[in-house]
């Protein structure tokens, strides 16, 4: 995945500050789709970074079991330390891509726009694989930033968070394309995503879009939940 060597490298203090100056260190994101936590028992979590999102719903009590994965070493470790006795949270240290989950879920949660990563050709895969794993109704909630990124982000932070960036855009076709932002001398990839392009994955997935909660952030940013539930075949 492109964006492998920007986690691998980005310590936790930094991917904490990065909340702050995005807004969502104080859970606005999860504040934003509650409703969805009340009938869900197992939820999944994808790339659990420092724990952000798991602060966030450890504590609800119709929640019955939270499984956490993340790729990254570091974050790992500090997950473990702070969770390692809460029986609700299992842990595992993988990729989402590749490990065997062996269970199904009643929530997927891919926050904090994880699904920009992706280029618009891998999310088919990402996304139909994710919607294997759900329970029939089941929801999977996708957080994403809007698709002209730079338009949504304030000066401010641009110039503190995106210091360098030059709005690079690269690709073969429109839906290839991405931009590349620079946080303390690393890289990251963000490729754009709009509604259309969530629908059609959603369709090729037997997912229904059945919201799409836009948002500002504490530090006024905008961004997007989709939210897809999975239809049984009858
Ligand atoms: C932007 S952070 C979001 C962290 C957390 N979900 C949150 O909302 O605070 C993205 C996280 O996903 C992890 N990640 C990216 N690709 C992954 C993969 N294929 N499998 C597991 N973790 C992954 C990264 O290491 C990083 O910690």
């Amino acid at each position: 995945m492109a964006n492998d060597s920007f986690y691998k490298d980005v310590s936790i203090s930094e991917l904490a500050e990065i909340a702050v100056l995005v807004g969502l260190e104080k859970h606005c994101d999860i504040a934003n789709i509650k409703k969805y936590f009340l009938d869900s028992k197992v939820v999944l979590e994808l790339g659990a970074g420092y724990g952000r999102v798991i602060d966030a719903i450890i504590s609800l009590e119709n929640i019955e079991k939270i499984v956490a994965i993340e790729k990254h070493k570091q974050y790992i470790e500090s997950i473990k330390n702070r969770f390692q006795n809460n029986p609700k949270l299992k842990i595992i240290h993988g990729d989402f891509l590749t490990t065997d989950l062996e269970a199904k879920f009643d929530l997927i949660l891919w926050m904090w726009s994880g699904v920009n990563d992706f280029s618009n050709q891998e999310r088919f895969r990402v996304i139909h694989k994710l919607s294997d794993l759900l329970n029939d109704n089941g929801r999977i909630i996708i957080d994403a930033v809007p698709e002209n990124i730079l338009d949504a982000v304030p000066e401010n932070i641009l110039s503190e968070l995106y210091g360098e960036n030059k709005g690079e855009n690269k690709g073969e076709n429109k839906q290839d394309e991405f931009i590349t932002l620079t946080y303390h001398q690393k890289s990251i990839r963000i490729y754009p995503v709009n509604k259309e392009m969530m629908q059609s994955y959603f369709v090729e997935s037997n997912l229904l879009l059945e919201d799409v909660i836009h948002y500002q952030t504490a530090t006024n940013r905008e961004r997007f939940c989709y939210v897809g539930i999975k239809k049984g075949i009858s």
